[in-house]
């Protein structure tokens, strides 16, 4: 029964539409889509040509008439139309036999967005045929994924590092106490990369080069061993490609600056703490999750800061869909927690 009324409507969905990435849960199958949040289209007729991995490999490398979009910046939706198209595309997908499929999602959002944002979220989501759609704040999504005890009167420290957003929070009894959200993450990390190979090296490299090299060689605290590697782009001078090596401590400089502003906030949101829920996260650490946070020796940058236990977990780009995947298992459990709903 369950499963024919699965069939006709869709399963449920959880849904964390990242900047970089997109990640969809379907109810009692798990996470199931992991796909760049990026869609190429077709400038001339507005034709989509591809979406997610496909769509990726296209970015930097396009003709005049084909545009690779990220509709997502900074983790809000700045691309309307095609945000709703790659909405419509994870729940095509994720129901590839079933013509009428209108299933429930919840759709995951950073805590700083401001009311026309979330409208605009729902609005994409309902204009994509789904049959309600709620709304669930990504750190409070994050801290659920990892299993921490949200509801108890236990404070929670989350701390998020996307692609374009870093989320704080400190959750207790249900709720966020805290948070601060900035729109500084992994992308800003690669921008940082291109803008010190212009600035000392006369290259011009790419967004894809930038990323990989750092996560090959980028770190955000001393390590034990310096690693070299080999960066390819264009001259700036003679236009011709060059390649040139750099080593892990110039990426570490080169990152500086943005991880500061991400560790800044950190101490922000501690500053902002009411003292008992400080104890807590003193004896409990804090929980570190987003793809951001896998940069090398983070955790260890965070401990010295903090003073506290940095608890990191494996696969923590997951961790938000499966916090909203888990609410979608257990609904009843974690309405409370679901701060925004429209039945459509
Ligand atoms: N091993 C790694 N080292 C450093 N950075 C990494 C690593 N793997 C992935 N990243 C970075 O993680 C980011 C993507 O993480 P994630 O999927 O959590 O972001 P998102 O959810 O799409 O973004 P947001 O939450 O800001 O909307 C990218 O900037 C990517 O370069
Ligand atoms: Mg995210």
């Amino acid at each position: 029964m369950i499963n024919l009324f699965a069939d006709l409507f869709g399963w449920d969905l959880g849904i964390d539409l990242g900047t970089v990435n997109s990640k969809v849960y379907v109810k009692g199958k798990g996470i199931v889509v992991r796909e760049p949040s990026v869609v190429a289209i077709n400038k001339q007729n507005n034709e989509i040509l591809a979406v997610g991995k496909d769509a990726k490999r296209m970015v930097g490398r396009t003709p005049s008439s084909i545009v690779a979009v990220k509709p997502m910046r900074d983790g809000v939706i700045s691309d309307f139309d095609i945000t709703q198209k790659l909405l419509r595309y994870f729940i095509k997908k994720v129901h590839k036999f079933s013509l009428f499929a209108r299933p429930r999602v919840i759709i995951c959002v950073p805590s700083g967005i401001t009311g026309v944002e979330r409208r605009a979220v729902i609005e994409a989501a309902e204009q994509s045929g789904v049959r309600a759609a709620y709304i669930l704040e990504e750190a409070m999504a994050a801290a659920i994924g990892v299993g921490l005890p949200v509801s108890e009167p236990i404070g929670n420290m989350i701390i998020d590092i996307g692609g374009g957003t870093t989320e704080i929070a400190v959750i207790s009894l249900g709720g966020i106490v805290v948070s601060k959200s900035i729109r500084i993450g992994g992308n800003e990390m690669d921008e940082a990369i291109i803008n010190m190979v212009k600035r000392d090296h006369n290259m011009l490299i790419g967004e894809t080069t930038a990323e990989a090299i750092k996560i090959e060689i980028g770190s955000a605290f001393v390590q034990e061993e310096e690693e070299v590697a080999e960066v390819r782009g264009r001259d700036l001078v003679g236009g011709l490609p060059k390649s040139i090596m750099l080593s892990s401590k110039n990426i570490r400089e080169a990152l500086d600056e943005t991880i500061s502003k991400i560790t800044n906030a950190v101490n922000e949101t501690l500053d902002m703490t009411p003292p008992e829920l400080i104890a807590d996260i003193y004896n409990y650490g804090i929980t570190l999750v987003g793809g951001g946070s896998l940069i090398k020796g983070m955790a260890g940058r965070l401990r010295a800061l903090t003073n506290c236990e940095v608890h990191t977990i494996d696969n923590p780009m997951e961790a938000v869909a499966l916090g909203a995947g888990k609410c979608i298992e257990n609904f009843n459990i974690f309405k409370n927690l679901i701060t925004q709903e429209r039945e459509t």
